[in-house]
């Protein structure tokens, strides 16, 4: 049988993209194989992201593009999955009549039947119901061969209830996978020849206190620590309020721990914290930066902050300001509040213009930059490990990479390299990146 054309477009986090993996390996039973373009596609399929009402609305424009397609290749079928479809269900095929599948976030696993059930009976397939001991948490995926970084799936859902979030709505309760589950797939990454693995889940600091797990993050983090074959391990996201002190001595103990940790903390203000449901004041987030450069002095901090949350006052967002000089991030996600229906900042008084909103995340993210630029400057001089990933795409000569605390240096060298971890001189620094030399 002739293989079958899958294209998949996705949008949104790491999780989606991982997702989109997971997909992937599904459909290769039933004899897909990915193509980059979508006009040659047997069957196209929308990784969707809600997240904010921007991302929500790049959806829809881009599903318009591929109506179209269905006129010259009418087997074509086009699928929509992740939180879009588990938010509109339904109501996604008045929007998109041409649609055959919409299958939200706890149904990835039934994908192949339902691609034969739209296929048989020649009507859209909708599966939006949210399961216990969901299925599809972690499909185990082989990346293709010389892959170097890999995504493990630790846990999923949500349940924190952050007043601005849809997360909860749409991915469920929490759940971890099993800790066996997961240690067999990292030690089968490391036999494939991967390097990296990066721990994924909504809230990964809650693993083991969700059902299914059993066991800490931190045990957990000690035995991926421990397997060999992987260089480096990094996880994402953190909610602050959960990391343990016994986290934070993994970056002290546990080597392959890279140093660099992505800990949002949205706002600066407690008020706007307190708002925002988040259960931990700026004192506190503080507190575990502190605990953090004590255990791993070298540490790079990324987070995420949003601005113009309903009631947040120029007082508010200049205490965001304050913080950001206090801990001196090392990259920042910073977004202006966007209302998602269903969630408890939609009853909350006090919204903040569109054009104040845009005003300060300007200046916010001119803070940040210079944040950036500066800690890029004091790396210039200094020897890193870089594990080399790919050939960079605007300079053939050139291999790109990653220091252990998460930053991109490009640098001269053969495709030979990419695996492997080098010694590198910063030369130069710009904003997104670093220019080095590899060290003989
Ligand atoms: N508006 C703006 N930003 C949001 N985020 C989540 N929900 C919203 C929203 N309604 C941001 C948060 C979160 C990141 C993934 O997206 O900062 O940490
Ligand atoms: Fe959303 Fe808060 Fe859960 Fe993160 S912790 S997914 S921001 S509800």
């Amino acid at each position: 049988m002739a293989t079958k054309k899958l294209f998949i477009r996705t949008f949104g986090c790491q999780m989606n993209v991982h997702d989109s993996e997971q997909l992937e390996e599904l459909l290769k039973e039933p004899g897909y194989a990915r193509t980059e373009s979508a006009k040659d596609a047997d069957l196209i399929i929308v990784n969707t992201c809600s997240i904010r009402d921007k991302a929500e609305q790049k959806v829809y424009s881009q599903l318009g593009r591929y109506r179209h397609l269905k006129k010259t290749n009418p087997h074509l079928q086009i699928g929509v999955c992740g939180c879009v479809a588990q938010q509109q269900g339904e109501r996604l095929l008045e929007k998109a009549p041409f649609l055959d599948l919409v299958i939200g976030t706890h149904n990835l696993d039934r994908l192949p039947e339902c691609i034969a059930r739209a296929r048989q009976t020649g009507r859209p397939v909708v599966e939006t119901g949210f399961r216990k001991a969901v299925p599809s948490i972690g499909i185990p995926t082989l990346p293709a061969k010389h892959t170097v970084s890999a995504f493990i799936t630790i846990m999923q859902g949500c349940d924190n209830y952050c007043a601005f979030c849809v997360v909860p709505y749409l991915r469920g309760r929490e759940e971890s996978r099993k800790f066996e589950d997961i240690l067999a797939e990292a030690r089968a990454l490391a036999a494939r020849g991967v390097k990296e693995v990066t721990l994924l889940g909504q809230n990964v600091n809650s693993y083991g206190i969700s059902p299914g797990g059993g066991r800490s993050f931190a045990e957990l983090l000690r035995a991926i620590g421990g397997i060999g074959g992987i260089e480096r391990v990094r996880f994402t996201t953190s909610h602050p309020k959960d990391l343990s002190d016994d986290i934070v001595a993994c970056f002290r103990d546990v080597k392959t721990l890279c140093e660099s940790i992505h800990l949002p903390v949205q706002s600066g203000s407690d008020a706007v914290l307190a708002r925002m449901n988040r259960r931990y004041t700026s004192a506190d987030y503080l507190d575990r930066v502190r605990k953090l450069r004590e255990a791993s002095p070298e540490i790079a901090i990324s987070s995420d902050i949003i601005v113009g949350f309903p009631g947040e006052a120029e007082q508010d967002y200049q205490k965001t300001l304050d913080l950001m000089e206090k801990v001196r991030f090392d990259t920042l996600f910073s977004f202006q509040y966007s209302e998602r229906p269903g969630t408890a900042a939609v009853g909350l008084d006090g919204k903040v213009s569109p054009e104040e909103k845009r005003r300060r995340l300007i200046e916010l993210q001119a803070l940040q930059d210079r944040h950036t630029q500066e800690k890029h400057d004091r790396l210039v001089g200094r020897t890193v490990e870089v594990l080399v990933d790919g050939k960079s795409r605007n300079t053939p000569r050139d291999v790109t990479g990653r220091t252990r605390s998460n930053k991109i240096v490009n640098f001269a060298g053969g495709g030979e390299l990419i695996g492997k971890t080098v010694r590198v001189r910063i030369v130069e620094a710009f904003l997104h990146s670093l220019r080095g030399e590899m060290l003989g």
